[in-house]
Order: structure tokens, then sequence, then C-alpha cells
């Protein structure tokens, strides 16, 4: 199989090249904006890259979207803090960019395994949420947190729909807080603009203070990358046609925690790691209110935990790996890869 990754060098897209590789006799075709993370894959003969931007390298898309199997879309912002300070240029890469790649592979009739989100659950209340029952729920519009949500909700729609009158092949997926080695750069946490667990190791590092938005009792269910991309093999392989047309949640409903909970525990594998165990002095935990970290544009989410029964039943798939392990391993890869860059 051929299977075309656009943003292979992003946090899904270099994890799963590297188990496609592994794993499979498939070749993969994956643009993006660099290669830093893509390390070994970069040396497979299966593996073929191109150093590009979506918005640009038109034809090249086209003509691979042509030449493969399946399609995986994966460039996305995906940071809360950009959705509220600029959320049109969520609105242009994450909805019109993808929808021009959505559309080819309607035009060659192609697979196309999509990235959906956590996200378009939004302020659900459903205790767990399920893919297709689960209300999705947005706040008002001068709530620009919002944008993102309404922007993958979007183009799931336009792809199920042309997957219901027999135009498109898709799956969608939507991965639940999925953390790991590489998650973001550290450089965007230095500008405090990263998803939290990397936020938090940043803070850590420079011995910054850790933020609580509101106090951090919203509660998250951080999942282990590996699992995430274990769930995501399974989709591409697609056993007996199962994952046709599905919408498939990824994520481990055991490991949810309370961000309070999320920075103790960081904070303790920090000090308790050997480079860090002698350190004269340790970031404090503050509180701060939403408004000053985010802006007026920001609405947060209270709970978020994913039905995993699909995932179970179609992909014969359960998350493995705890929450204390998810964070140590993502914690220390940050360490060892990233810590001269932030000293001083
Ligand atoms: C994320 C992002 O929207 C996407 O990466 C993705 O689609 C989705 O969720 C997912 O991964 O499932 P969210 O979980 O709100 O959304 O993003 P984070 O930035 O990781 O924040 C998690 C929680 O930590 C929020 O309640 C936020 O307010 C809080 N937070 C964040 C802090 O308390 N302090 C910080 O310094 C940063």
């Amino acid at each position: 199989m051929k299977v075309l990754i656009l943003g292979v060098n992003g946090f899904i897209g270099h994890h799963l090249t590297k188990r496609i590789l592994a794993e499979t006799d498939w070749s993969v075709y994956g643009m993006d904006l660099s290669d830093d993370r893509l390390g070994d894959s970069l040396q497979n003969p299966r593996f073929h890259f191109i150093e590009g931007d979506i918005a640009i390298n038109r034809e090249w898309i086209e003509y691979h979207i042509k030449k493969c199997d399946c399609v995986l879309p994966l460039v996305a912002i995906a940071t809360p803090k950009l959705y509220v300070e600029d959320p049109i240029s969520v609105y242009n890469l994450d909805f019109e960019m993808n929808l021009n790649v959505v559309k080819q592979c309607v035009k060659y009739h192609k697979r196309v395994v999509f990235p959906s989100t956590s996200e378009v659950y939004g302020a659900c209340p459903d205790p767990e949420f399920t893919e297709d029952f689960s209300p999705l729920v947005v706040g008002p519009i001068q709530k620009e947190r919002w944008i993102y949500s309404c922007c993958k909700q979007l183009l799931d729609r336009v792809i199920y729909a042309y997957g219901t009158r027999g135009h498109l092949e898709f799956t969608l997926f939507r991965p639940f807080n999925w953390v790991g080695p590489r998650l973001d750069s550290l450089n965007t946490a230095k500008e405090g603009s990263s998803r939290v667990v990397t936020q938090f190791i940043a803070e850590l590092l420079m011995k910054r203070p850790i933020s609580l938005v509101d106090g951090g009792s919203q509660k998250r269910c951080f999942t282990y990358v590996e699992d995430g991309i274990a769930a995501l093999l399974a989709i591409l392989r697609n056993r007996d046609d199962l994952c046709k047309n599905q919408i498939i949640n990824i994520g481990n409903p055991d490991n949810e925690c309370s961000v309070r909970e999320l920075a103790d525990m960081l904070k303790r594998l920090f000090m308790a790691h050997p480079d860090h165990r002698a350190d004269r002095e340790y970031s404090e935990i503050v509180e701060v209110p939403a408004q000053t970290y985010y802006g007026q544009g920001y609405q947060d989410i209270t709970a978020r935990k994913p039905s995993i029964e699909k995932a179970r039943t179609l992909l014969g798939w359960s998350p493995q790996v705890g929450l204390e392990d998810s964070l140590r391993m993502t914690l220390y890869s940050f360490l060892e890869e990233n810590e001269p860059s932030l000293r001083g």
C-alpha cells in the first residue's frame, strides 16, 4: 500500500511513519515544512519525503493523491492559544486547505483517514463522549476558541456527506489528548503557546511558575502516543473493511486526571529525575484566571472523556499505557532531546 501523509513531520505524522516503516511493507510519501522529527525514517527507501508547504505545492499533492491508496491530511494548527490569537489562520489551514485535499480524494476515489478531534464534542455534558450519539456543543461566536472545533466539525460533516453518498471512502479518527515524545516544540512553550503537557515540562525546565488556568479542576484523559498510533495503524489496515465510513474515538478513559493532578505528577516526576534531584529550586504551581492566560476569546472544557467501545470492537484495540508511565516517558524524552537548548 502507498500512504500519503501531509504534515508528516508533525506529532502524529512522524510517529505513524516510524511505525508503518517498522511493521508493514507499505511506502510512505510525506510532505512537511521541515524534517527535524523524522530521524531514521529519512534513510528508509520506502519513505519519500519532500520539504514544502501544502499551501504552495498543490501539484505535488494532487499528483501524490492520484498515486497513493490512502491519504492522511494531518496538517493543522492544534493549540488553543492560537485559536484565540489567530482564528483566521486556523480557518484557512485547518478548514480550507484540508477541504481541498478532501475534494481531491473524492475526485480520484482515494480513501481518506482524517484527523477529527476530541474538540468537536466541545462542552458536551455526556460523562463519556460517543461518536454516533453525543451532541457537539460549542459556545458563542465571541468565544473564538471554538473556531477549531467548528472547522473540524464542518469537515467531519462534509466528509461524512461525501461518504454516505458513495463519493468517498473515509475513516474519521478523534484523538483525545495524545501525549508523548516530541508533542510540541519547547520553543513554542517558551512563548507560552503549547499544549498543557509540553507547557508544564517547559516551565519546570525553565524554573518558571506552572499556571493552573482557573484553578486546574478541568479534566482530560491523556493517551500515550504509541497506544494511539497502534489504533491508527489498525484503522489503516482496515480489516474486513470494518472502519469504512466510521468515526472512531482514540483515547484512554482510564488516564483521566485534572490539570492540577497533572501539574503535581509532572513536578514530582521532574524532581525525581536523576539530573534534577538536586536542583536548588523548582517551579511553583500557581492559579491564573483564564482571561489573563488566554484572553477574552477563551472558554474551557471542564471534562472530556471518550467512550472507546467502537475502537475496541472495530479495531480489537485497547490502550495499554497508564497515566504515570505516559507522563514519565514524555518528560524523559523532552529532557533528553531539548534540555541544552533551554538552558540560559
Ligand atoms: C486540545 C487541543 O485543542 C488539540 O491539541 C486537540 O485537538 C485536543 O485538545 C486533544 O488533544 O484532544 P485542550 O485539551 O484544551 O485542547 O488543550 P491543552 O492546551 O492541552 O489544555 C488542556 C487544559 O490545560 C486546558 O483546560 C487548559 O486551560 C489547561 N492549561 C493549559 C493550563 O491550566 N495551564 C497551561 O499552562 C496550559
